[in-house]
């Protein structure tokens, strides 16, 4: 465990007149990512308001303790060592809210631990169009924005109006989205940097036509996804115009198994946690299928997953 953690500074950062949520002590990650992988974070904390959130971020920067802000835990591979300080959950922050509207169009401010499925139906439901493609990608909205989550030809970053971010020296600032450098599953969004809310525009809408466009999306995905198991969506980047499961596929390596990973035999570009896997093991197997690809094909893989945490506790 972080000395500093353990020496007591978290008495003064997590002191009541501080900080308002839950705090918990050697929390397994494995709990809190949708792959059931990682070991042990130091400490796992929960703000309940912006101002503990701000507070508890600057405690931590002066203290020199490092801090990980965790969306929904779904495309994030945390290593079986766990992590060093502090996990910030954002799960109090779930607020969406109607902030102008007009014939045509609505805006809305979005906080970022709200679950972007909760979003989506909310969008469905009142005829807001413009994330149907999102439909049924796990996780939260800050995850999503901050690694520009898309599917079916939709991205999250062409609904964006402007970002509310905390930064380094824990002030929050705002910025116009198209300030900011979005590309393939990647935003310019600085590592140090926490995304608190976004405002994003979408365009009214019939509710069935809306409904109708997203039903047609979770069936291809449940065709043709793993969906009821425990992974964290697509492994692999697609190199520029190709498909990392194809090519994975085409190497041979569905149904490939290392102890308790398995490469999914309905998407190549899926591993999922059969019970009991490790991170050790998923790495492993990342590394093989990388490995066959090249091989076979000359490719290099480059995750898309984000691999975090320490090799082994302390
Ligand atoms: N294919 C195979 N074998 C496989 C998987 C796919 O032959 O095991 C073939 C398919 O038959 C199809 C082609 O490869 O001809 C493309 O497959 P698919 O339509 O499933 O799309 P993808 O490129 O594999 C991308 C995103 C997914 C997203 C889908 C739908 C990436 C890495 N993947 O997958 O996103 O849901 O399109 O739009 O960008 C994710 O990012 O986590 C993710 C799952």
């Amino acid at each position: 465990m972080n000395n500093q953690v353990k020496d007591g500074k978290t008495r003064e950062i997590f002191s009541e007149s501080l900080f308002k949520g839950e705090v918990r002590f050697m929390e397994q990650m494995s709990l809190h990512t949708s792959l059931r992988i990682g070991g042990p974070a130091d400490v796992f904390a929960v703000p309940e308001d912006i101002l503990s959130l701000r507070n508890m971020h600057a405690s931590l920067k002066r203290n020199q303790i490092p801090c990980l802000p965790l969306g929904g835990g779904t495309n994030i591979l945390v290593r079986d060592g766990g992590i060093e300080g502090v996990v910030i959950s954002f799960k109090s922050f779930k607020k969406i809210e109607i902030l102008s509207e007009d014939d045509n169009y609505v805006n809305l401010s979005v906080e970022a631990g709200t679950p972007l499925q909760r979003l989506v139906r909310f969008s469905a439901e009142n005829g807001f169009a413009g994330i149907e493609g999102l439909a049924g990608i796990p996780g939260s909205f800050g995850g999503a924005v901050c690694g520009n989550a898309g599917a079916f030809g939709y991205e999250i970053k062409d609904v964006l109006v402007s970002l509310a971010i905390l930064d380094y020296e824990s002030n929050i600032k705002n910025y116009k989205a198209e300030g900011i450098d979005f590309g393939y599953r990647k935003s310019g969004i600085l590592p140090g940097e926490i995304l608190i809310s976004a405002e994003i525009t979408l365009k009214k809408d019939r509710k069935d036509n809306v409904l109708a466009r997203i039903e047609g999306f979770l069936s291809k995905k449940r065709e043709k996804q793993p969906v009821w198991e425990p992974s964290a969506g697509c492994v692999f980047k697609n190199p520029p115009g190709l498909s990392a499961g194809k090519l994975i596929d085409e190497a041979g390596c569905k149904g490939m198994r290392i102890d308790g990973v398995e490469v999914s035999s309905i998407h190549a570009n899926f591993f999922v946690n059969k019970g009991k896997a490790t991170a050790f093991d998923f790495i492993r197997l990342m590394e093989e299928v990388a490995h066959k690809v090249r091989e076979k094909f000359g490719i290099l893989l480059e995750p898309e997953i984000r691999i975090v945490g320490r090799e082994s506790v302390n």
